[in-house]
């Protein structure tokens, strides 16, 4: 595990009086992404789930339909049992993927859904979503976390304050510029927005082929640019209800 790894599988402290957790207060506290994970899960009963970043297992236990849901984090810290369905791998997400097949983990089935929340850094969240696409089949849907940060401090690459987004928001432009072939939705639950990701190609090998550029770009790009930005990325926002709706006709194509 390298250095920036390290910062992030630390447990969370409560934060400063800087932190955003501690300023925006109960409202961000309650981590309404839950209740959205939650319905996501009521809509498509996933009966394979993955997630690459699973703490305390909390999101990871929202897979009650599932058959098997894997969990990956290189420092899990489990607060309860896990369901008999958990498969739970203490690796890094690129040690995980570089080991293991994914189909025969999931007992041969396709892939149903994905969540990526694992480490905050833009460059690291592309490369969990170009190996969970890799063993993605069409039915699949892969959610990003953190996509819509609430202030500079969170969203820097350097970890200082316990509510941590990092420059994942990044991802999204990316996505947008590179594979425009993607069907892409936000959701602004709180405190830091969903994306749900559909219409993926397990084939596609442009985010791996561009991957140096685009991080000589990305990287320096800071919270300005998100705040220039965030009124596109906002285009293309929806609710649940509206992108479930939505969802049987786009599969038709
Ligand atoms: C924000 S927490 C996940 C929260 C969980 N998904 C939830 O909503 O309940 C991020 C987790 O990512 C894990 N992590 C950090 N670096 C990682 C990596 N390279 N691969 C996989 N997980 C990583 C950390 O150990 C931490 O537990």
């Amino acid at each position: 595990m390298n250095a920036a790894e390290q910062r992030q599988t630390k447990p969370e402290r409560s934060g400063s009086a800087t932190d955003p957790l501690r300023r925006l207060g109960a409202a961000v506290r309650s981590r309404g992404y839950y209740r959205t994970l939650r319905r996501l899960h009521e809509i498509l009963a996933p009966r394979t789930y993955l997630e690459i970043g699973i703490r305390k297992g909390d999101s990871l236990a929202l897979a009650a339909s599932a058959a098997v849901a894997i969990g990956i984090d290189p420092k899990p810290m489990l607060s309860k049992p896990t369901a008999s369905n958990a498969k739970i791998f203490a690796f890094t997400s690129d040690e995980f993927f570089a080991t293991h097949d994914v189909r025969a983990e999931l007992g041969g089935r396709d892939l149903d859904l994905a969540f990526i929340d694992g480490m905050h850094l833009f460059e690291y969240v592309l490369r969990d979503f170009a190996n969970v696409e890799r063993c993605s089949s069409p039915g699949t849907v892969i959610v990003l976390h953190d996509c819509l940060p609430v202030d500079e401090l969170s969203a820097s690459r350097e970890r200082t304050t316990s509510l941590w987004t990092g420059d994942v928001w990044k991802v999204v432009p990316v996505l947008r510029r590179f594979r425009p072939d993607l069907n892409l939705t936000i959701v602004d639950a709180s405190p830091s927005g969903l994306v749900i990701v559909e219409g993926l190609d397990p084939a596609s090998t442009v985010l791996d082929e561009s991957s140096a550029s685009i991080v000589e770009e990305f990287t320096p790009l800071g919270f300005g640019h998100f705040e220039k930005t965030r009124k596109g990325m906002l285009e293309f926002a929806a609710d649940l209800e509206t992108w479930a709706e939505g969802r049987d006709g786009r599969r038709r194509g």
